[in-house]
């Protein structure tokens, strides 16, 4: 009698044991049955064995344990992996991807010849993307003797809060990656009709029109659901659900010429008032490097009357103080990309140029699959123009200008821009 409560009493802990092990084992085995282990993508994702950093230690001990366990499981190959598959993949695609181009062109000969150009813009558009990704892939395998922080990490080491700018829509399987000053307003636009997170008041429905949504409401970060907002919904199945989603899902971001993109937010944030910037950042510029005796005006409004505002040299003597960064991180205005979208950590399928941006915004749309839901808000607005670079700079010293260039090297080398030498050489 004694024996067989004692084998009873050991099965049932036997059994508690396994369920357990199942419960805290479930989630890392559905990953790994939905990932095959051969894509390198998933690799770079899985290969953090370092320590965690603050967003690590935000979860919880089980969450830690599941993600080093993974880590474990995978080949000890990981870490050095990332950038020469995806290389080699991305060239051989290339190659196929030009055969079929030509492939399009001769047999465009015997259609009309409208179609024929259809195609072959097609294909030519597809080429150009192919290039921007694997440029990306180069100057992020290191190749480019272009270094920048951040540069070798893996996913999992980026903190939560540097992940806010990922918008991710489920319902379309969308991540967009928001750069203020690139026509993010009508990109959020877009992003609040297809999540339908706002209701239109006239109408009681959410917004179908992207030209229609309030401007001004879309920054409203309550609006979108960001990777950053992942751990306050999910917990610690966070950090899984991310790279899920990033595997499956098609990711775009568009860019724009660093310098001008800062030239941009200088005109757009000083050049008029604004209390918010100027209480915050345009203050300590005229404090810092204006020269100014006695106070400051309180407002902005008060300051702009009185003809008091930061000027361009200011903005960029505030960029380059070392001072700035220690305070706090870049404001999103004038944070690089590579810091705001992680190129280097995910593989976006789409990369935008805000200098062709309609075109770009027509093939996204498609590729999107959501080209027949709604239209891209065209926008006649007063764009920050290349051609105004040299004008802007004229007045801000040389060696300035190159420490500027060190800077924002990264965002101009990973996204193809050129060396603005009319600028650096004077
Ligand atoms: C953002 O939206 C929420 C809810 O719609 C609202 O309560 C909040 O006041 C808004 N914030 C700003 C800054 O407008
Ligand atoms: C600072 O301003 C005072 C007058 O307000 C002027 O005399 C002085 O030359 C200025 N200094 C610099 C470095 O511009
Ligand atoms: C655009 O802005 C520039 C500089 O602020 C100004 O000189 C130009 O007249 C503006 N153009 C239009 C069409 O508003």
């Amino acid at each position: 009698m004694g024996i067989w409560r004692g084998l009873r009493v050991a099965f049932i802990l036997g059994s508690l044991f396994m369920i357990l092990l199942i419960i805290v084992y479930w989630d890392d085995i559905g990953g790994f049955n939905l990932y095959p282990l051969q894509d390198p993508k998933h690799r770079t994702l899985q290969s953090d064995s370092c320590p965690r950093t603050t967003t690590g230690s935000l979860l919880s001990p089980s969450s830690s344990r599941v993600q080093s366990s993974s880590s474990l499981t995978v080949p000890t190959t990981a870490s050095s992996t990332k950038p020469m598959p995806e290389k080699t993949r991305g060239a051989a695609e290339e190659q196929k991807q030009e055969e079929e181009g030509k492939d399009k062109q001769e047999q465009g000969k015997e259609e009309t010849q409208e179609d024929g150009r259809e195609r072959s813009q097609t294909s030519a558009d597809d080429r150009e993307q192919e290039a921007r990704k694997q440029r990306i892939m180069d100057v992020c395998s290191g190749r480019d003797d272009v270094e920048f922080p951040g540069r070798t990490r893996a996913f999992e080491q980026i903190p939560n809060r540097e992940l806010d700018h990922l918008i991710v829509d489920d319902t379309h399987q969308i991540i967009y990656c928001y750069v203020p000053k690139v026509a993010c307003t009508n990109w959020k636009r877009v992003m609040v009709v297809l999540s339908q997170s706002l209701i239109s008041p006239s109408s009681g429905k959410p917004y179908t029109d992207p030209e229609a949504v309030p401007p001004d409401l879309v920054h409203n970060s309550t609006l979108h659901l960001t990777f950053a907002k992942f751990w306050r919904h999910y917990g610690s199945l966070s950090r899984h659900l991310m790279a899920l989603k990033l595997q499956h899902y098609t990711k775009f971001l568009f860019v724009r010429d660093p310098f001008v993109r800062l030239i941009s937010a200088f005109r757009n944030k000083f050049g008029r008032p604004n209390e918010d910037f100027y209480r915050q950042f345009g203050s300590v510029m005229l404090r810092r490097y204006g020269n100014v005796s006695g106070s400051l005006p309180e407002t902005a409004a008060e300051a702009f009357a009185a003809g008091i505002k930061p000027t361009f040299q200011q903005f960029i003597t505030y960029l380059l103080d070392p001072e700035t960064e220690k305070e706090s991180m870049f404001n999103e205005h004038w944070r690089q990309v590579y810091r705001l979208c992680h190129p280097c950590q995910i593989k976006y399928d789409f990369i935008g140029r805000l200098e062709t941006l309609e075109p770009d915004a027509d093939r996204l749309l498609k590729l999107l699959e959501v080209d027949h839901l709604l239209r891209f808000p065209s926008g006649a607005r007063n764009r920050t123009a290349t051609s105004w670079e040299r004008d802007w700079f004229a007045q801000i010293p040389i060696t300035m200008r190159r420490e500027l260039y060190k800077l924002y090297e990264p965002d101009f080398e990973l996204f193809g821009y050129p060396k603005p030498d009319s600028v650096l050489h004077q």
